[in-house]
């Protein structure tokens, strides 16, 4: 057993006792009703995360004014409707002997929806960073009316039953764009100096105070620095918080970051260090003496022990950990922290599948996360013999849940190890994380129960000698190399060979293709220091998006490494020491150049597909195999074949 004495120590905040100093954040899901009222996706997902044994919980935002919520499906506590699905997440959490926060909201300008629908109101007419559009400018009548619905939002959160509300005024929604001189410009008493840029926020807390009577606990989540040019910074903040503590606040929550900070630093990417900004909440404490929830990349229970213990903060928030793998606490505390599925900061199924492709929330490593009504928790009544073709992401996942759920499996690799592609682009900077994974689902199939064979080619004699029931075909990718004049010359090579260093790295190196193995490529090869190094893509700009955490990095790092990027850019010949290409009907040649890697992307390997189809042997074909694609579609394909086999 881990020795986990801080974290695990009981503190009160105001009226409220919460077992220890874990906080799950709130985190907005996308799987409420069309109404804004829980869901019974809500219900199930909340169920699951509760098993983290968590002190407190607080519910993803939740929108105190109908104007101020982000989608039909977000959650709403503008009237008493929402009451009962709200109560059965309070029920939940109570009966985890845990205490359960409402997040109180308004998003402001930043919200699609509303500025879609020209409801959007803002502090100041000025566009959201995220969306574009512009809201209108609030009244003082419209300031009056959001006030009284903080209040009355905070009353029936105690009608509810909740044990606290917390108000959100961090990451640039509306108490957040009174704060920032980004959003407003107003020239009354609510615009112009930090603290009259605060004054909003202060009445809305004398509001909820007003009430929620004194005995019941107000958070107060902040982003201790805006983290963008020019916002206001640790000292503007650490100036104005006594006034949020003297209008009521027990507690202060220090995120960090705004719409519109660089890389999506509120869900930091896998660049960051765990509790890489709690020195702003140890900054808040040695301000003021208050409680203060530290936040950001969190995912071991030894890390938050040590922070607690440092006393940098007194409770520590573990938000995608939560959706990564909700048992991190009681795995560690069982002496197996290595059974845990630690987060990899990718944000493929959680922050950008919200925000970017306006789907509900999952995890590209946790299949079970968002699915928790279709996920099946029984073993299944027909044991079947499933063999597993390809030990890559898809495959492993529909290996170890098919063994979970009684199969009898076999996994068949090709190669030496399992892991398939991710072991490649786990050679990526920063990436090492993704190797630990593989090692992790590894071991949690064989300790389900199945079987892996490394060194081990499936053919169409041992399908028909060995006789299972079921294949699930995960065979892979391959890297598609293009026919272009002089690819066969000795320069040229290809992304996954560079990563694996069975090539050396050149010192004047082109790369083509800029999706995420070139430019991770590219990444690679400028830390081991080329002397030039040119991206070439036929698309007018690189697939890759760069408001995304990780393709923001990518970008950054390759432009400081002073990586040309050439798009709308074909290469017409390779030579033995040059490039050429076509951009915008125009030939140029790139020259002096040592090295070509090709990294155009991929096409899949199935090969034993017709056979199977031939032969009448039941197959899911899953993963790149099908269609070559991300994680996310990998693992939750894997797992879909082994949860439909067990229906
Ligand atoms: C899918 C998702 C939704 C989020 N929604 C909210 C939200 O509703 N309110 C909020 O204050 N923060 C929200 N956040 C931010 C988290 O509360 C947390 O601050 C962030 O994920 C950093 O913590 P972590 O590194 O432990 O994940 C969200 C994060 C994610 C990943």
């Amino acid at each position: 057993m881990q020795n986990l004495e801080h974290l695990l120590q009981p503190i009160k905040i105001n009226s409220m006792e919460l077992k220890n100093r874990i906080v799950m954040p709130p985190m907005g899901t996308g799987l409420g009703n069309r109404d804004g009222t829980v869901s019974e996706a809500n219900i199930a997902y909340f169920k699951r995360r509760v098993q983290s044994g968590a002190g407190l919980y607080i519910t993803e935002i939740s929108s105190v004014h109908p104007n101020g919520s982000v989608s039909p499906s977000a959650l709403r506590i503008y009237d008493d409707t929402c009451i009962p699905g709200l109560s059965k997440l309070v029920e939940i959490c109570h009966s985890a002997d845990a205490k359960i926060a409402v997040q109180l909201h308004h998003a402001g300008r930043e919200s699609f929806y509303q500025l879609k629908k020209g409801n959007a109101v803002g502090p100041s007419a000025l566009p959201s960073f995220v969306f574009g559009g512009t809201p209108r400018e609030m009244t003082n009548d419209d300031i009056v009316e959001i006030i009284e619905a903080f209040g009355a939002a905070a009353l029936r959160s105690r009608k509810a039953g909740f044990d606290a509300v917390e108000l959100h005024a961090a990451h640039g929604y509306l108490l957040g764009q009174f704060l920032s001189v980004h959003s407003n410009r107003r020239n009354d008493q609510y615009g112009g100096s930090m603290k009259n840029r605060a004054r909003f926020i202060v009445e809305c807390i004398q509001e909820v105070r007003r009430q929620v009577g004194q005995d019941f606990p107000i958070s107060l989540r902040i982003s201790a620095e805006e983290a963008i040019k020019n916002g206001y910074d640790i000292e503007d903040m650490k100036a104005i918080v006594p006034d949020f503590i003297e209008a009521g606040v027990d507690v202060i929550h220090a995120s960090f970051g705004t719409h519109g900070s660089p890389a999506g630093i509120i869900q930091a990417p896998i660049e960051y260090p765990q509790g890489f900004n709690v020195w702003l909440a140890r900054k808040i404490k040695e301000t003021l003496d208050v409680p203060v929830i530290g936040v950001g990349r969190f995912t071991d229970p030894m890390v938050m022990n040590e922070t607690v213990k440092r006393g940098d903060a007194d409770l520590i928030s573990v938000g995608r950990q939560h959706l990564a793998d909700p048992d991190f606490l009681k795995n560690a505390i069982e002496g197996h922290p290595e059974r845990t599925f630690q987060c990899l900061a990718c944000n493929q199924g959680c922050i950008e599948r919200l925000i970017y492709e306006g789907k509900s929330v999952r995890c590209a490593i946790n299949p079970e996360t968002g699915q928790e009504l279709l996920y099946p928790v029984q073993q299944s009544k027909n044991k079947c013999k499933v063999w597993v073709v390809g030990g890559g992401p898809a495959g492993l996942t529909a290996a170890s849940e098919a063994a979970r759920l009684g199969h009898q499996v076999v996994l068949f690799e090709k190669g030496e190890q399992v892991g398939g592609q991710v072991i490649v682009a786990a050679q990526a900077p920063y990436k090492e994380p993704y190797a630990d994974w593989i090692d992790r689902l590894k071991a949690r199939a064989l300790q389900y129960g199945a079987q892996i064979n490394t060194c081990s080619e499936v053919t169409e004699t041992m399908l028909l000698e060995g006789n299972p029931e079921v294949v699930i075909l995960a065979s892979g990718a391959e890297q598609f190399i293009p026919s272009i004049e002089g690819t066969h010359l000795p320069l040229v090579t290809d992304a996954w060979s560079v990563l694996k260093a069975e090539v050396p790295v050149g010192d004047n190196i082109v790369v083509v293709g800029g999706g995420l193995t070139g430019m991770e490529t590219a990444d690679f090869i400028a830390r081991k220091g080329a002397r030039s190094l040119v991206l070439v893509e036929k698309l007018e700009k690189s697939p890759v998006n760069p408001l995304t955490s990780h393709g923001n990095m990518l970008n950054y790092r390759l432009k400081k490494a002073d990586c040309r990027f050439m798009f709308n850019t074909e290469v017409k010949q390779i030579t033995e020491d040059s490039v050429v290409l076509v951009k915008d009907h125009e030939t140029q040649t790139i020259s002096p150049v040592d090295q070509v890697v090709m990294a155009i992307g991929a096409r899949p390997v199935n090969d034993l597909k017709q056979f199977l189809d031939h032969q009448g042997i039941k197959y899911y074909l899953v993963g790149d195999a099908a269609d070559p694609r991300r994680i996310i579609e990998a693992v939750d394909e894997g797992a879909k074949a082994a949860w439909d086999i067990s229906q």
